[in-house]
């Protein structure tokens, strides 16, 4: 069986993080949340993948190449972004299955331990065009509204809706199709497409069948930090499944080549990276620290995502705060509620106390 990976978008809401790598392959507990969705992938039979990629495409090749994943990994550069459905027909090139085979199809940022075998046997049982995985969430107001029939056919596609009469279910579009090979075939070649905004609704127009599966396992969309922070910290403590974490999940998961002092304090799902050193009394919790941090003594990091080589001084505190590689925060520094340090930035010691709501 085939799949998309769809990968090539800005990843704009995670920035900085996302100005030298593209958010599919910023670590989430120690791997790209691309190879966790890999991994998931080949576990469910599928052989063959083709990465839609556009932004910082050669990240991609340089990460996978000459691994061993179990799967053949193609790759689908598009020069210009050609949006969700315009980089499913252009992938689609490479695909070599037939015309009524089905393609799953996943967006590169999402989190999940979904049954892809089950959705396939979903889609064939029903002999639908598209078969879309479902979630249910509180607030569906930052995604798109999928309202199904008692029989489970897809109603109405409602992206991301901006009035309260809009909001007529709290069914979500989940980022994991199954396309009829012909159904992808027909999105008109070399435009920008949006799958949400324009394939899906044509489809329902034109009488196709397309089926929504709601399922109430583990999902998340890694979109802001917030979340990334809460879905590397849901994978190590094993609430989110992931096939290359079997095994290894607990409070925290730590690099051998990591030096933690015996009196700092890691836990609530910290990943913590190679050559990172922690100080003296230091707590670092549901945090991701990427490899070669230093975190001095007695500082505070809470919720918060620490780049590669950034380091924080002593006695700060950060929490619900990213800061990009090779910044350093220096002693005595306080950030809170969404601070973003841009890469290479160096804050003094007792400069910043930052409390905003933003
Ligand atoms: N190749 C390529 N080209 N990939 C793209 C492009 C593009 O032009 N634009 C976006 N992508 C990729 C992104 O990298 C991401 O993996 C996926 O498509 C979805 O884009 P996001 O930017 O993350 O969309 P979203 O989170 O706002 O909304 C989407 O996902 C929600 C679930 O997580 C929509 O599909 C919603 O309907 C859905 O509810
Ligand atoms: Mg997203």
């Amino acid at each position: 069986m085939e799949a998309i990976l769809l990968v090539g978008g800005q990843g704009t809401r995670l920035r900085p993080l996302t100005i030298s790598t593209p958010k599919p392959m910023l670590p989430v507990a120690g791997f790209p949340c691309t190879s966790h969705q890999i991994a998931l992938a080949a576990s469910a039979g599928i052989d063959r993948i083709v990465l839609g990629t556009s932004y910082r495409a050669e990240v991609f090749e340089e990460y996978f190449s000459g691994q061993d994943l179990g799967v053949e990994i193609r790759y689908a550069v598009e020069s210009e972004p050609l949006g969700t459905g315009g980089a499913i027909r252009n992938a689609a090139e490479q695909l070599t299955c037939g015309p009524d085979d089905p393609v799953v199809i996943f967006n590169g940022d999402v989190l999940t331990g979904l049954d892809i075998s089950d959705l396939v046997s979903k889609w064939r049982e029903a002999r639908a065009d598209v078969a879309l995985y479902l979630t249910r969430v509180e607030d569906p107001r930052a995604y798109g509204l999928v309202p199904t029939d008692a029989a489970g056919r897809v109603l109405e596609f409602k992206e991301k809706p901006t009035t309260p009469e809009e909001i007529v279910t709290d069914q979500i579009n989940a980022g994991c199709y199954v396309f009829k090979r012909s159904v992808i075939d027909r999105i008109p070649a070399g435009q920008v497409v949006s799958v949400e905004r324009e394939t899906f609704p044509e489809l329902l127009s034109t009488g196709a069948t397309v089926i929504g599966v709601v399922d109430d396992g583990y999902w998340l969309d890694l979109g802001t930090p917030l979340a990334f922070a809460q879905g590397s910290a849901d994978l190590v403590r094993g609430i989110a499944p992931s096939p290359l974490l079997a095994g290894r999940t607990g409070d925290a998961v730590i690099h051998d080549s990591a030096v933690v002092h015996d009196t700092a304090i890691v836990s609530g799902g910290t990943y913590v990276g190679a050559h990172v050193v922690i100080g003296e009394n230091a707590i670092v919790d549901a945090s991701v620290i990427y490899d070669g941090v230093t975190i001095g003594s007695g500082a505070r990091v809470v919720r918060s995502i620490v780049s590669t080589n950034a380091s924080i001084g002593s006695q700060s505190s950060i929490t619900d705060t990213v800061i990009a590689e090779n910044a350093s925060l220096g002693a005595h520094n306080e950030l809170n509620f969404g601070a973003r340090v841009f890469p290479g930035a160096e804050i003094s010691d007792s400069a910043i106390r930052f409390s905003s709501d933003r």
